[in-house]
């Protein structure tokens, strides 16, 4: 397993997103075995860094991983979880309730990361930032950071924040470079940010093409894991797939063992 350090953080290259555990928008308990089942078998395999959010399943996604870490036998220093706040929920008050929220679902004392999911037209950063700050203080969040925001926005949270934006968590995969062509990856490569990748093997549809199939045939592996060992072979990036299936759960952990040669990796920059 490989890392990305920055602000004295440690964190894995490839974390376990949780979107669809325990439903969609809002709860499927129906799924609560299946989305166990996930669960159990991601911590087993030793994935620690967990991505969640109040949106997901309606914080049902949150219940369901707390439950998970409550039922394993890992320590909770060992692992790195992370939630969001949703953009509705941005004014002060509502950000300390948010996270009581999450925590409370999660049956966590506090957050390893605390992030603002997505910005919102009327936010104002400065009220958020207060309260994200008061959360950092207090104890309730070690570390914050932001999602799909734009350069300009990431530059004012980072002007805010009392203590370094550890994150900005944005879609990039070998299909979606929209963040590569913003500046937004080269600016946190240049201000030690971790880019965390959403929907990395594109939801589950990637596009195979004859090159990518190539190299994962060189490299016996499949074109899912080549794709993220493309992206995380990049510096200051790092990936949060989300597999319900074991197998590919496993497969997904060992991609950052595989090492991709220069021409390689050239080759699969020039196919997005
Ligand atoms: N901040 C945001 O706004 C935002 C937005 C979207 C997502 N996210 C976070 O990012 C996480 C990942 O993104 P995502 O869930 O949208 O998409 P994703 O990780 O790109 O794709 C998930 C899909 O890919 C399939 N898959 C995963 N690994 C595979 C492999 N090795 N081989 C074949 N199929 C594979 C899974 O199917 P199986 O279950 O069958 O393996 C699943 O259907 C989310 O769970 C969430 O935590 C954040």
């Amino acid at each position: 397993m490989n890392f990305e350090t920055v602000s004295n953080v440690t964190l894995t290259k490839i974390g376990f997103g949780t979107w669809k555990i325990g439903g969609e928008s809002s709860p499927n308990r129906s799924r609560d075995a299946h989305s166990l089942a996930a669960l159990r078998s991601a911590l087993e395999l030793g994935y620690t860094h967990f991505d969640t959010a109040e949106m997901y399943a309606g914080g049902h996604a949150e219940e369901l991983l707390g439950q998970a870490i409550r039922e394993s036998t890992i320590k909770r220093e060992a692992l790195f979880v992370t939630s969001k706040v949703l953009p509705a929920n941005l004014k002060y008050e509502q950000v300390l309730r948010a996270c009581e929220g999450s925590l409370r679902r999660l049956g966590l004392e506090y957050l390893d990361l605390y992030l603002i999911h997505w910005p919102n037209a009327s936010m104002q950063l400065v009220d958020t930032f207060r309260a994200l700050n008061k959360l950092v203080s207090d104890g309730k969040v070690r570390h914050l950071g932001v999602s799909n925001f734009d350069l300009k926005l990431l530059k004012q949270a980072g002007s805010l924040s009392e203590t370094p934006i550890l994150t900005n968590q944005v879609p990039y995969s070998l299909s979606d470079r929209s963040y590569v062509r913003s500046g937004v990856l080269e600016y946190c490569q240049q201000n030690d940010i971790v880019m965390t990748a959403y929907s990395p093997v594109d939801e589950g549809n990637l596009r195979i093409t004859a090159s990518l199939e190539a190299i994962a045939r060189a490299h016996q592996a499949t074109p899912y894991q080549i794709a993220l060992a493309w992206v995380v072979a990049q510096p200051r990036v790092i990936a949060i797939p989300m597999s319900a299936n074991p197998k590919h759960q496993a497969e997904n952990l060992a991609a950052t063992d595989i090492v991709l040669s220069r021409a390689e990796m050239e080759q699969l920059n020039q196919s997005g």
